[in-house]
């Protein structure tokens, strides 16, 4: 049984495929009506969503299938005190397949242990998002063409943005994609993902209207205000960059700028009507790829690529092992000898 619960998940040429078969679905739609007729997704939002949540949904709808689930954790069993582990095992005696967001790290890996049904990671934590990648390399597809020698500037929360780490994954797998990371120091990109990209040509800066001007692809993020500890330090931060017309002025003709949304002031509303501004072409991208996704999963007989595992516990207070009763600690040891927990990656 496979599981997406990163883009590493996926071989270059397993995404090559979703996407094509996304392409292929929107051209024409007729042709999957029907072809998760009697299957049913349940989603399982622990937190809050309205494109992710929806998409799946509708893509599944669209599929011919059915749909179960809850939207937020306080519908679910887990408000008396449910463990995950628990909550998906059930869900996997109704459900063929789960989508599920979590507010903790590694939480969608730690839900494969007991599920019995593919799971996809709709965002667990800070830590990553890998359908949101797939959308946002089909719609770099659909306007640049190659990824290929893209140079691609990640743009405000980099720490707890976990779009932009799977982003970073999967399009370090290219080649001569050069990365900007415009982010001031306390939410630069981790560690765990700079090391990740093999070598691969990436610069670090604070000053977005600098580095605008060298960019092909523009990926803005919201700070992730869920995610602090301090509320003042996350009020110091929220605004730090806000792409307005006058930044876009400085921007290539045909750079694009993508968002996953929701955006709060990263964006504003006058750079919605500049002929480069993609993130609502996002949005609409979302349901073909989970329809691939969806489709992919549920006829895919194979297994998740083997890791070989030590007992090891975590030490980041975000993981899902630090939030569960008897939790199976396990962790692996990267190219870089260093020694990681097997969910949320982080060193230990
Ligand atoms: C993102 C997420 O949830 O990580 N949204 C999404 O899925 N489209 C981005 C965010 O919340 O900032």
């Amino acid at each position: 049984m496979r599981n997406l619960i990163d883009t590493i998940d996926l071989s270059v040429s397993e995404i090559e495929n979703l996407i094509e078969t996304a392409l292929d679905i929107e051209a024409n739609p007729v042709k999957y009506q029907g072809k998760a007729s009697y299957k049913k997704l349940a989603t399982l939002f622990f937190e809050p969503s309205t494109r992710t949540r929806l998409s799946f949904e509708t893509a599944m709808l669209d599929l011919g299938g059915n749909v179960i689930g809850f939207s937020e954790a306080s519908s679910s069993s887990s408000s008396k005190g449910e463990s995950l582990r628990d909550t998906v095992r059930t869900v996997g005696c109704y459900a063929d397949i789960i989508a599920m967001r979590h507010p903790l790290e590694g939480s969608a890996k730690y839900a494969t242990k007991t599920a019995g049904i593919p799971i996809v990671n709709a965002g667990d934590g800070g830590h990553c998002h890998p359908t949101q990648t797939l959308i946002d390399l089909l719609t770099i597809r659909k306007h640049m063409g190659d990824f290929s020698g893209l140079t691609v500037g990640l743009c405000g929360d980099l720490k707890n943005g976990r779009t932009v780490h799977s982003l970073v994954s999967a399009m370090s797998r290219y080649e001569n994609v050069k990365f900007c990371f415009i982010a001031p120091e306390k939410l630069a990109m981790p560690d765990y993902i700079k090391h990740g990209i093999n070598g691969l040509d990436y610069s670090e800066t604070t000053d977005l209207s600098q580095a605008i001007t060298d960019l092909d692809v523009l990926y803005m993020t919201r700070v992730q205000g869920e995610r602090f500890e301090d509320k003042a330090e996350y009020e110091s931060l929220k605004d730090i960059y806000i792409l307005d017309e006058e930044k876009m002025s400085l921007a290539k003709e045909k750079m694009v700028v993508l968002h996953p949304l929701p955006r709060v002031n990263e964006i504003t509303v006058g750079v919605d009507s500049d002929s480069r501004a993609k993130y609502f072409d996002q949005v609409r991208n979302g349901k073909f790829i989970r329809m691939a996704v969806i489709l992919k999963l549920l006829s895919d007989n194979g297994n998740d690529k083997e890791i070989s595992t030590v007992d090891a516990v975590c030490t980041n207070p975000s993981c899902i092992t630090n939030d569960q009763r008897e939790p199976e600690h396990k962790a692996f040891i990267d190219e870089n000898g260093d020694m990681r927990c097997l969910y949320c990656e982080q060193k230990i």
